[in-house]
């Protein structure tokens, strides 16, 4: 067997498609505007596939996003996407195949890192892909407990139809990128292929219901949730609520959608995905226990450019440091790295001076944006310290006020 990889062509969009449907269990038979708006979102460019006599056996593609730093930078980010092999060549090592070929591909963009979202937590670390967005999902009964504690909220909820929706979420997208770390910016084609789903509904759910916060007409945030009845007949009204989106940029408009949230009456159990691992949410609730948290390992990153990665961020804490970086799937990508940073900047340069902690480049990744510590990869036998104190220091360096979010699976 020979496989072939490389871009796919304009002509083979289609297959395309039906290659990554099928590859996660399903078929693709777009709507006309679907199919319009796929071809402007999973791009040839975007694209890196495995052929198998002409025919596409895996897919690959990374969307060209932008996300937010620590200290409020903006860096061009490959968002890793519809990765599957078909079922007929799993196992045969054609997602080792395709991987190296799609990050060079991406790094060569000026991207100095990927994510992306693992459908299965095993597959990516053997890549250098590392967890560096840890999420909470949250499950909260909210007959049993309610808002005790809260922000000054000035501004307002209201209710939008699918067009102002699509014309506003935009809005309170951006104030999240600008206040977040780890909040990919979308593009006008992204927008549009998501406000497709806007007016469907199924399996007993209703059409989501849209709701935006704003103070002085500034749109800060927004929600999108679900309801489904569950109540039996002669017994007293019960539901649930799925909140798709809740997002937000400041305390206020946090507070807001999530007090809209926990008092839809009638729809008392509240699931929600996708929060960030500090949200106050558990703070403002008058019983916590009420809260039932899950842990998720949300979205993991590869550096592609640790020299260019590591200078773009701020750093808490003055420091320097000397970073032997192990990268085994692409050994170049590795190397020795002399950091140099404070709140203010900072600068990483290729050196051969001695290493003060030697990492594989995973382990860089999960402390990357701040979503783990140093300290604790390294009692897991995931980084290793040469120089007394330099671990204790990376972590006072790495650290962030707020912990990274990506509310968008992509
Ligand atoms: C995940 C997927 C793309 C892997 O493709 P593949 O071609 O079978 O992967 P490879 O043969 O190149 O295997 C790569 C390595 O990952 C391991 N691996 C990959 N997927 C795995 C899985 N689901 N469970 C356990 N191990 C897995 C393989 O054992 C192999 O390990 P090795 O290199 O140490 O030998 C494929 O199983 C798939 O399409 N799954 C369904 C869609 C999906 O979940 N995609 C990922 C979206 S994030």
């Amino acid at each position: 067997m020979t496989i072939e990889y490389r871009q796919i062509t304009a002509a083979e969009h289609r297959s395309f498609g039906v290659a990554i449907e099928r590859g996660f269990g399903g078929h693709y038979s777009p709507s006309q505007e679907q199919y319009r708006l796929d071809r402007l979102t999973l791009t040839p460019e975007m694209s890196m596939c495995a052929f198998d006599g002409g025919e596409i056996v895996g897919t690959s593609g990374a969307h060209p996003f932008e996300t937010a730093v620590p200290g409020g930078a903006i860096i061009k980010n490959a968002g890793v996407t519809a990765v599957t092999v078909a079922t007929t060549h799993r196992r045969q090592g054609l997602l080792n195949g395709m991987m190296k070929p799609l990050l060079r591909q991406e790094r060569d963009k000026g991207q100095p890192v990927a994510s992306l979202w693992a459908s299965e937590s095993i597959i990516y670390g053997r890549y250098g892909y590392g967890i560096s967005i840890p999420h909470e999902n949250f499950l909260i009964d909210t007959r049993k407990t309610k808002i005790k504690n809260s922000p000054e909220i000035s501004g307002r909820i209201r209710f939008v139809n699918p067009d102002e929706a699509r014309k506003l979420f935009p809005v309170a997208w951006e104030a999240a990128v600008n206040s977040h770390v780890g909040v990919p910016r979308r593009n006008d084609h992204h927008w549009d292929r998501w406000a497709t789903g806007l007016n469907e509904s199924g399996d007993g759910w209703s059409k989501p219901f849209l709701i935006v916060y704003e103070e002085d007409g500034k749109v800060l945030g927004y929600a999108n949730y679900l309801v489904k009845e569950l109540h039996v007949f002669g017994e007293h009204a019960h539901g649930m609520i799925n909140a798709d989106d809740v997002i937000h940029s400041s305390a206020a408009s946090h507070a807001a959608l999530w007090n809209h949230l926990l008092n839809v009456d009638l729809y008392d159990t509240l699931n929600t995905w996708r929060s960030p691992s500090d949200d106050s949410l558990p703070w403002m609730l008058e019983d916590q226990r009420q809260l039932e948290r899950k842990p998720y390992d949300g979205v993991w990153y590869r550096l592609m450019d640790v020299a260019e990665a590591l200078s773009t961020r701020t750093y808490l804490a003055e420091g320097s440091l000397v970073l032997e970086v192990e990268d085994s799937f692409i050994p170049e990508w590795g190397g020795r790295f002399e950091l140099t940073g404070g709140p203010d900047g900072a600068r990483c340069v290729p050196t051969t001076k001695a290493a003060d902690i030697t990492l594989p480049t995973a382990s860089l990744a999960a402390i990357f944006l701040g979503g783990a510590k140093l300290g604790d990869l390294a009692r897991a036998g995931r980084a290793e310290e040469n120089t007394d104190g330099s671990i204790a220091l990376a972590d006072a360096m790495f650290a962030t006020v707020r912990a990274p979010w990506c509310p968008m699976m992509f």
